[in-house]
């Protein structure tokens, strides 16, 4: 399958370049940026991220894409689609999500950016449905899902890769249907 790009009035969801790594690896390691993960990334650990991510949006058509400012920064994050592991509640599903730099935030930018992709995912994928999720405390992620007209389904739960007790563990879903 040929890739899946686009473009919105600001922006280009496009493939990775060798030249984001060194600005994605910067967004990874601002605490700021990872205060809902549990830590920064290392500049390996970034770059085998966007290897994974690209070699998926090869793979599959579609993703977590590179964001561009059209006529301004040429990488400012990731916005996109992507399988999450199989045994999270809403499994087998198609997650939402999104990740910019701290100095991008603001702008409405993540907002259009996944509003772009949820068009993909229903008139182009034809998937039934879209979910999102992030820690309870997230509340700038929860604002773009409830931005882009998704839903919080009042289902919340413990993400397994966090251990218990962890103050990250406890998720909220939200969903959007066709
Ligand atoms: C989650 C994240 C992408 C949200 O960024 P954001 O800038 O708040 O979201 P948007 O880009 O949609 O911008 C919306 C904000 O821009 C404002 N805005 C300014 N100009 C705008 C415009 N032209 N259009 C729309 N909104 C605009 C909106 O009012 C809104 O502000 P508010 O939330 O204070 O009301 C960002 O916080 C982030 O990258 N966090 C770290 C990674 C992360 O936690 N990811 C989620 C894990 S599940």
């Amino acid at each position: 399958m040929a890739s899946i790009f686009r473009e919105t009035p600001r922006l280009l969801l496009r493939s990775w370049q060798d030249s984001d790594l060194p600005a994605f690896a910067a967004i990874n390691a601002d605490p700021n940026v990872m205060k809902y993960f549990p830590a920064p990334l290392s500049r390996a650990e970034s770059d085998t991220m966007a290897e994974r991510i690209r070699t998926l949006i090869q793979q599959q058509g579609w993703g977590f894409w590179a964001i561009e400012v059209k006529g301004g920064s040429p990488f400012i994050g990731f916005v996109g689609l992507t399988i999450p592991s199989n045994d999270l509640p809403c499994s087998p599903c198609v997650e939402i999500g999104w990740r910019l730099a701290a100095e991008h935030w603001g702008q409405g930018y993540a907002s259009e950016a996944a509003n772009c992709a949820l068009e993909v995912a229903f008139n182009t994928l034809n998937l039934a449905e879209v979910v999102a999720f992030t820690a309870e405390s997230n509340h700038p992620s929860r604002r773009v899902m409830t931005r882009i007209g998704m839903t919080f389904s009042g289902e919340t739960f413990e993400h397994p890769r966090l251990p218990p007790g962890h103050p990250l563990r406890k998720h909220v879903l939200y969903r959007k249907k066709r």
